[in-house]
Formats: structure tokens, C-alpha cells, sequence
């Protein structure tokens, strides 16, 4: 094929090793399909400064279709030796269109030319992460939709807290998912900006018309400063956290799964599809998915860290470090993009079992903070009420009672102001039935949250 784009100043071949370690055409020849759409809009604007001819344009842009055809065809020799994936189909428009292909990379530079492409890619990238988000906030709700009167204990530290209902714990998790949507179209809305016309780093001398080609490559708006725009990595520092965000949330849903599917808990179970064996423990069906999503998060802050680190320090505008950005940009959308999947597939097909769970919600004293607001609606003061509860909890763990053997004689020997009601609130669904506030887990509210998130979310 052709040589290089920078042969002109040289003598000498570049040493191989040189030539392999500086090569990114392994890993970004996945933008090759926005480098196409790029080149096409750029053959445009440039006869429209007139620099080609409509003839000249027209050949490009059925050249440069030809090439994307055979790409995805598989004809892409990742050892070629070019340097990247803008310099492959640079030679490979030349050797089809000769001479006519050297004119396309007039006015611009890999530099602006590689984040232009890496914004095309991640724009489409995040509308793809974004159905995946919602595949698995839909699964989790029609989760909670199947379990909606499932009661389930809640923790905090990891002990018994106040009972919960099951839609209320998967919907957490919805509104987890529902903050990183957001935080990938912030992001998007951010990088949506062209920073073509910036060329190597201080602008071109050609008229190129920005405006027309940030229509044709569907830009809001234009870079105000070349050396910010061929130097700016922080649409991929953006993504690659809030993919990190992503990362920390389904794997503490994972976390949680793998320790409810064990004898301990037993409050969920895998389906075969998502679980696998042991080649030595005949017996042992493992929740691995959920161990690998756990597992993931790791890479994901690893790929954000490294990525940040390359940043640091760097003089403007454009480095070589700067192609350290896309190895971990690219492995941290293909981990979520898997877990966000597998997830869904997890939840989709998970069994809740409802004996262990009601008969864990039962144990604890979770109504302990029930009888307290009790107290507190009948006027004695809310660390009294805290106090006082705490006593009869204390009483009752001593002389072997479970909250089901208490009487109302046993509660008022703790506060003469507890009556008759206040016995039938020891049970975990009189408890969730008792909470009045936004947001909490009263089965009314609960449902209310389950049809607003399923309407929302279309499924
Ligand atoms: N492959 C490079 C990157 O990913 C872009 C090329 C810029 N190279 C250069 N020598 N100016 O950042």
C-alpha cells in the first residue's frame, strides 16, 4: 500500500518495533465507520470552498463507501503497518481514486480528524448504552411488578434494619441506572461539539465551512479554540467515569445477588442459563455472571484511572500520549455494554423465594422503629421513644421472646403510652403499611413507583 502521510521530511524506514508499538490500527479501526462519514462530509465542504471539482467529490464519496463495504466485509489487515485507522483509508482512497485521494485531507490533521471521529463513535455509542440502561431498569421493575407484595428485610451494615418490600430494593436500583442515563446524555450533550478546522492545532488557512460540516455530521456547535479542541479529552474522562458509575451499580446488585443465592440467605435463584458448575462439586451451581459483573468494576475504575493519569501534566495541544485514551475507552463500552446485558438477562429470569424472605423479615425486631414513631405520634419525645424501645428490644433478646410472643402488658411496662395499636404494628407488613413519607417503601407508593417507571420506561 502507499506510504506514509509524513514521508516528505524523512530518509530513513521506520524501525518495526517502532512502527508496531506506535501503531493504534489494532484498536481503532473501530472508528472506521465514523472516519468514512467524516471524510464524506469533509469531500463536501471542501467543494464547496472549491477545492474540488463535483466530479472529484462524487468519486471520493463512492470511493470512500466502497471502502467502508469492504471493512465491514472483513478486508482490514490490522498489520498493515499504517499507523492508524485515518491513515489506512487515506492509502486505501489513494490506491483506488490515485492522486484524487490525496486531496481529501486537505484543512485537516489526524489531530482534529481523531477526536472528530471519536465523538461520531461515542455519540452513537451512548444512544446504544442508553437502550441497554433501560433493557435493565425495564427488567428490574417487571421484576418488582412479579414480586409487588413480597416482603423483604432491609439492611443497613448489613443487620437487620426495617422491612422492605422487594420492589422497593429493585427499584433502587432503577433510579440508580435512571442518574447514569443522565450522566451519559450530559456527557454527550458536551462532546457535541466539532472540532474539525482545527487541523494539527492552530486552525487552517483554507475556507472550510464548519457551519455546513457540523450539519452534515449532526454537531450542535462548533469548538471556539483549536488548542483546547485537538487537545481536550474530557468527553472520554466523562464517559469512561460515568461507564465506571455504571460499573460500581451493577456490581453492587451483583454483590447482592451473589450473597442472597447462597444456603445462608437462599432468598433468590439463578437460572441454569446464568449459572454454572463445578468440574470437582457435583452439587455446586455458581452465580457467575454476577461474580464477573462484581469482578468488572475493577477494570472499569482501572480503565478511568489510566486514562486520567496519561492526562495529567500534558502540554497542549496534541501528544502521542493522547492515544493512550482509547484502549480503555474501548474495553470500559464493551464491559458495561456485556454487563448491562447479562444483567438484565439475570434479573429477567431470577426466582424470588418467599418463604425465606417473609421468615427473615420477620426476625430482628425490624418494627423497633415502628413502635418508637409510635410513641412519638403519642407525644413522648423521639430519643425517650428511642430509648424506651431500645430497653424493651434489649428485654425481650434476654428472656427469648421474638416480637410475636410480646403483649401489649409486655409494652407498657417500657411506655404506659403504648395501647392496643401498637401491637399490631410488629409485623413487617403492618410496619410498611405504616410509612407515610415520599420515597419510602408503603406499598401504595411503591406500586405508584412501579407504574410511573414502567410507563416511562415503555415496557
Ligand atoms: N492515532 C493517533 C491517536 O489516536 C492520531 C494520530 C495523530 N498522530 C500524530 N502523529 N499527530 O491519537
Amino acid at each position: 500500500m502507499a506510504g506514509k502521510l509524513w514521508g516528505g521530511r524523512f530518509r530513513k524506514k521506520t524501525d518495526e518495533l517502532m512502527e508496531d508499538f506506535s501503531s493504534s490500527l489494532p484498536f481503532d479501526w473501530r472508528l472506521y465507520r465514523a472516519d468514512i462519514k467524516a471524510g464524506i462530509a469533509h469531500a463536501r465542504i471542501l467543494r464547496e470552498g472549491g477545492y474540488l471539482t463535483a466530479g472529484e467529490r462524487d468519486r471520493i464519496i463512492r470511493a470512500l463507501q466502497e471502502i467502508e463495504k469492504e471493512i465491514a466485509a472483513g478486508k482490514l489487515d490490522l498489520n498493515s503497518g499504517y499507523e492508524d485507522i485515518h491513515s489506512l483509508i487515506l492509502a486505501m482512497l489513494s490506491e483506488k481514486t490515485g492522486v484524487l485521494g490525496e486531496k481529501l485531507h486537505a484543512g485537516r490533521s489526524r489531530n482534529d480528524l481523531v477526536v472528530l471521529d471519536t465523538r461520531i463513535y461515542l455519540k452513537e455509542e451512548i444512544n446504544g448504552l442508553i437502550e441497554l440502561i433501560r433493557g435493565l431498569q425495564s427488567a428490574l421493575v417487571e421484576k418488582g411488578i412479579e414480586y409487588r407484595d413480597l416482603i423483604m428485610p432491609g439492611y443497613t451494615h448489613l443487620q437487620h434494619a426495617q422491612s422492605v418490600l422487594v420492589p422497593h430494593h429493585l427499584l433502587a436500583y432503577v433510579e440508580m441506572l435512571a442518574r447514569d442515563r443522565s450522566r451519559l446524555e450530559d456527557a454527550r450533550k458536551r462532546m457535541d461539539i466539532l472540532p474539525a478546522g482545527s487541523a494539527a492545532m492552530g486552525g487552517s488557512n483554507l475556507k472550510l465551512d464548519q457551519k455546513l460540516l457540523a450539519k452534515l455530521l449532526e454537531f450542535k456547535g462548533l469548538a471556539s479554540n483549536s488548542l483546547d479542541a485537538v487537545g481536550d479529552r474530557d468527553f472520554i474522562v466523562e464517559t469512561i467515569s460515568a461507564l465506571a458509575l455504571i460499573g460500581m451499580h451493577i456490581s453492587r446488585l451483583a454483590g447482592e445477588l451473589v450473597l442472597w443465592s447462597t444456603f445462608e440467605f437462599n432468598f433468590v435463584e439463578f437460572d441454569e442459563a446464568y449459572s454454572t458448575g463445578s468440574s470437582f462439586l457435583p452439587q455446586k451451581k455458581n452465580p457467575d455472571p454476577a461474580e464477573l459483573v462484581r469482578g468488572k468494576a475493577g477494570r472499569l475504575y482501572g480503565n478511568l484511572l489510566s486514562v486520567l493519569v496519561a492526562l495529567k501534566g500534558l502540554p497542549l495541544a496534541y501528544n502521542r500520549d493522547l492515544q493512550e485514551d482509547k484502549e480503555p475507552l474501548f474495553d470500559s463500552l464493551d464491559t458495561v455494554r456485556d454487563s448491562l446485558a447479562i444483567m438484565a438477562g439475570v434479573i429477567g429470569t431470577i426466582k424470588f423465594n418467599a418463604g425465606p424472605l417473609q421468615a427473615s423479615a420477620e426476625k430482628g425486631f425490624s418494627s423497633a422503629p415502628d413502635l418508637a414513631e409510635y410513641l412519638v405520634d403519642k407525644g413522648v419525645p423521639f430519643h425517650q421513644a428511642h430509648r424506651r424501645v431500645g430497653e424493651l428490644v434489649a428485654w425481650a433478646i434476654k428472656n427469648g421472646k421474638s416480637p410475636e410472643d410480646i403483649t401489649l402488658d409486655d409494652l407498657r411496662k417500657f411506655s404506659p403510652a403504648f395501647d392496643g395499636p401498637a401491637l399490631k404494628l410488629m409485623t413487617p407488613l403492618a410496619s410498611i403499611k405504616a410509612k407515610k413519607t415520599i420515597g419510602s417503601t408503603a406499598p401504595a407508593l411503591v406500586r405508584h413507583q412501579l407504574n410511573r417507571w414502567r410507563k416511562k420506561l415503555g415496557g
